[in-house]
C-alpha cells in the first residue's frame, strides 16, 4: 500500500516533513494565486489541499465540467515545487443536485430537511447522490491521474452527516439484515419485548425517528454503528475509484479530532494514511494535552506508522462562542508536538484567510494583516523549523509501554437515555485518565480491545461499557500472561447488544478484578465529592464487595460505603470505582506503572514541559510562562538552533528544543 512515507521518504531526496495547508483559491482573482504561491515558498510549504468545496465550481450545471482554472492551478503548484493533496468535492454538494434530486438531501430525526445553503448536505444513503459524487470522483481522478503534482488523495471532508430519512430506512434495514440474518435475531438483540417493540416485517423498522419516550438504546446503538458504516461505504466507494486510476498514491480522508460519529479503528483501516484535524482552544489551560492525546490516538490508528495533521488553525477558530488567537509561539508549539508524537506532516486549515463567506474570521496561515502579519511570520518559522528536522525525523517511530483501551462502540453506548448518570461522559473520562499520564510524563498509545496487548507492560481501561467476550477474553490473557491492568468503573458492564451481563458485570471480569458482588452504583452530582482517605473521588461511587484476596488499596470513608473499596487490587488487576481528583488519578497510575516497570520520559521536569521520544530525538516542549531549566544530563544539540548544551536546556515561554545527543568534536576535547 502507498504511504505517507512514499511522500515524505522519496528514494534519492532526503526525507522531509510535509507542511502546508487546504487552499481553497477559486475565491480569489488569479492574480492573487501568483502571490500565494510566492508566498507559499517563502513559507517553505510543500503541500496543499485542492478542491475540497469545489464541486460547483468543476460541474456548475449537472454534467459540466469546468477543469481549466484547476489545471492551472495544478500546473502552478507544481512550477513551485508544492505537491498537491487532491480532494474530491463531494462534502458539498452543488445546489443543482438538491434542487434535482430532494431525496439527497438528509433529514433529521424529527424528520426536517437539511437544505442546502451550508455544506455537508448529502444522504450517505441516497442513490442519487452516490451516483453524482462516483461520477465527479471518477471525472477528476481521470484529469489529474498523470499531472506531477498530485501525491495523495483525499475523500470528502470530514465524514460526519447523519439521515433519518426513507432511504435512509431502506438501508438501515439492509444494514441490519446484513448484521442478524432474521428478524428474530434482530427482536432479540434489541430486547424488542420490552414496551411491545417486537417486529413483524421488516417494513416496520425505520431509524430511531422521533419518539413519545425513551427510544431502544440497541437501537438506537445499532443506528449509530450503520451511521459509521454506510459512510464507509461512500468513503470506500470514492476511494475504489481514485485507486483504480493511481494505484501509486495514498489515500486518506481527514478525520474530526476524537469524534464519536465514526468508528475510528474501522475506518483507519480502509486508509492508507491516518489524518485528522485537531483544533484545541487556545484559552484551555489542558489545550496541549489535549493536543497530545489527538496525536496518540491518530498515530495508534496508523498502526503506530507516521500520520498526518491534515488540519488545525494557525489563530484563531469561528466555532466557539468566543474565539481568542493563539499568543505568539502557540501555533509552532502545538505544531511541533503533533511532529513529537509522530505525524509527517503538518497542514492548516486555510492557507489564505477568506474575505467572504462562512469562515472569513477563521484564521488562516495568511491572515488578513497579510505577509507582515505576526500570524504570517509564525507560517514562515514554522516552515523553517519543518524543514531543519525533517532529514532527521520524518519515517521515525515512538516507542510505548502502556496502551489505553478505547473503543467507539462502547462509546455508543454511553450517554444513553436511562442511564445511571447523564453527567459519565466516555470522552472526558478518557481525556481524564490520558492527562493523568501526560502529566507523569508516560508515553501511551491506545488500542482496540481485541488488539494485541502483550508488548505493552501496562494496559489500561478508563471507561469501556461495553466488552464483547473476545475482548473479555483478551484482557484476562493479557493479564494471566503477565501483564498489568488498570479498569475504571462501568467496565464490562454489558454484551455486544448492550445487554447487562448477569450480575451486573461479567463475571469473567469480576473474578479478574476481585470482584465478589457488585452491588449498587452511587453516581455523584456535580461538585460533589467522595472521601476515599488519601484522596477525592468526582463523578462516579460504588458499593461492591471485593473477593476473598483482593486488596482494598483505598476505601470510601463515610456515608453509605464507608470502608468499601474505591480502589482494588487484585493481584496485577486493578479497579478503580470512582474518578480521582486529577492528581491523584496522575498518582495513583504513576505508581502502578512504576510498578509494572514503565518509566517517565524523563524525570525531574519542570512544571508544564513536556518529554517526548521520538526516534533517537527528544523533544522538549515548554507549555507554560515564562523560561524555565530542564535539567538533561550530557551534551546534547538542539536541531532546531544548531546551539550545544551541557548538562541543563532553557526554553522560554512554548519553547520547544529537539536534541540529539552529542559528542565532542576531537577540536572541543580540551587536553
Ligand atoms: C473543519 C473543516 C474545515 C473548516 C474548519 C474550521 O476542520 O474541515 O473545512 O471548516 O473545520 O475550523
Amino acid at each position: 500500500m502507498p504511504s505517507l512515507d512514499d511522500l515524505t521518504r522519496p528514494p534519492g531526496r532526503p526525507p522531509r516533513l510535509l507542511y502546508g495547508g487546504d487552499y481553497n483559491p477559486e475565491q480569489w482573482p488569479e492574480e492573487t494565486w501568483t502571490e500565494d504561491a510566492r508566498l507559499m515558498r517563502e513559507a517553505g510549504v510543500t503541500s496543499v489541499t485542492l478542491g475540497v468545496f469545489s464541486w460547483s465550481r468543476i460541474e456548475p450545471t449537472p454534467g459540466a465540467r469546468e477543469f481549466g482554472w484547476l489545471d492551472r492551478l495544478m500546473d502552478l503548484m507544481h512550477a513551485h515545487g508544492v505537491g498537491v493533496v487532491l480532494a474530491t468535492p463531494t462534502s458539498s454538494p452543488p445546489p443543482w443536485l438538491g434542487h434535482l434530486h430532494p431525496e439527497t438531501l438528509p433529514r433529521d430525526e424529527d424528520g426536517r430537511t437539511e437544505w442546502w445553503g451550508s455544506r455537508q448536505h448529502f444522504s450517505h444513503s441516497s442513490e442519487a447522490y452516490r451516483r453524482h459524487a462516483a461520477a465527479i470522483t471518477e471525472a477528476l481522478a481521470a484529469r489529474y491521474a498523470h499531472h506531477p503534482a498530485l501525491t495523495m488523495w483525499h475523500i470528502n471532508n470530514e465524514y460526519c452527516t447523519h439521515d433519518w430519512g426513507d432511504e435512509a430506512a431502506r438501508t438501515f434495514r439492509r444494514w441490519l439484515r446484513d448484521r442478524y440474518g432474521t428478524l428474530d435475531a434482530l427482536n432479540t438483540a434489541w430486547g424488542a419485548d420490552f414496551w411491545s417493540q417486537r417486529y413483524g416485517t421488516w417494513d416496520e423498522v425505520l431509524p430511531p425517528r422521533r419518539a413519545h419516550y425513551t427510544k431502544n438504546p440497541t437501537h438506537v446503538l445499532d443506528f449509530r454503528r450503520y451511521t459509521s458504516d454506510l459512510l464507509l461505504e461512500c468513503f470506500r466507494a470514492e476511494r475504489d475509484i481514485v485507486r483504480r486510476h493511481t494505484p501509486h498514491l495514498p489515500v486518506t480522508t481527514n478525520f474530526m479530532p476524537f469524534w464519536s460519529g465514526q468508528d475510528g479503528w474501522a475506518w483507519a483501516a480502509e486508509e492508507d494514511v491516518v489524518s485528522v484535524d485537531v483544533y484545541p482552544d487556545p484559552r484551555d489551560p489542558h489545550g496541549g494535552q489535549y493536543n497530545a492525546m489527538i496525536g496518540d490516538l491518530t498515530r495508534s490508528q496508523a498502526g503506530g506508522r507516521p500520520w498526518m495533521v491534515m488540519e488545525q488553525a494557525a489563530g484563531a477558530v469561528d466555532w466557539r462562542s468566543v474565539n481568542r488567537p493563539k499568543p505568539y509561539g502557540l501555533n509552532r508549539l502545538w505544531a511541533l508536538q503533533a511532529v513529537a508524537r509522530g505525524a509527517d506532516a503538518v497542514c492548516y486549515f486555510q492557507w489564505r484567510q477568506s474575505r467572504q463567506g462562512a469562515e472569513k474570521y477563521h484564521s488562516g496561515m495568511l491572515g488578513h494583516a497579510g505577509a507582515r502579519g505576526r500570524v504570517f511570520r509564525e507560517t514562515v518559522r514554522i516552515g523553517e523549523d519543518l524543514a531543519a528536522l525533517g532529514p532527521r525525523v520524518a519515517g521515525t517511530r515512538l516507542v510505548t509501554e502502556t496502551a489505553v483501551l478505547h473503543d467507539w462502540d462502547s462509546w455508543w453506548t454511553g450517554g444513553q437515555e436511562g442511564a445511571p448518570s447523564a453527567r459519565v461522559d466516555h470522552a472526558e473520562i478518557v481525556r481524564a485518565w490520558h492527562r493523568a499520564l501526560w502529566d507523569a510524563h508516560l508515553p501511551v498509545s491506545f488500542a482496540h480491545p481485541h488488539h494485541d496487548l502483550s508488548g505493552h507492560r501496562l494496559v489500561l481501561v478508563p471507561h469501556l461499557h461495553l466488552l464483547d467476550d473476545a475482548a473479555i477474553e483478551n484482557l484476562t490473557a493479557y493479564v494471566r500472561g503477565g501483564g498489568t491492568l488498570v479498569c475504571g468503573f462501568l467496565t464490562g458492564i454489558t454484551d455486544q447488544d448492550d445487554r447487562v451481563r448477569p450480575g451486573g458485570m461479567d463475571a469473567r471480569l469480576r473474578d479478574l478484578l476481585g470482584i465478589d458482588l457488585l452491588q449498587e452504583w452511587w453516581p455523584l452530582d456535580e461538585g460533589e465529592r467522595v472521601d476515599c482517605g488519601t484522596f477525592h473521588g468526582t463523578l462516579w461511587s460504588e458499593e461492591l464487595t471485593p473477593a476473598p484476596g483482593a486488596e482494598t488499596v483505598a476505601a470510601y470513608r463515610g456515608g453509605e460505603l464507608d470502608g468499601l473499596p474505591a480502589v482494588l487490587r487484585n493481584g496485577r488487576a486493578w479497579y478503580v470505582s470512582t474518578l480521582p481528583e486529577p492528581a491523584a488519578l496522575g498518582a495513583l497510575l504513576a505508581s502502578v506503572a512504576h510498578a509494572a516497570g514503565v518509566r517517565p520520559v524523563l524525570d525531574g521536569l519542570p512544571e508544564g514541559v513536556e518529554a517526548v521520544r521520538r526516534g533517537e530525538l527528544l523533544f522538549l516542549l515548554h507549555h507554560g510562562a515564562g523560561p524555565v531549566t530542564v535539567p538533561l544530563p550530557g551534551r546534547h544539540r538542539d536541531l532546531l538552533t544548531g546551539a550545544v548544551t551541557e548538562g541543563s536546556v532553557k526554553l522560554d515561554r512554548f519553547g520547544v528544543a529537539v536534541l540529539e545527543e552529542h559528542e565532542p568534536a576531537p577540536e572541543e576535547v580540551r587536553p
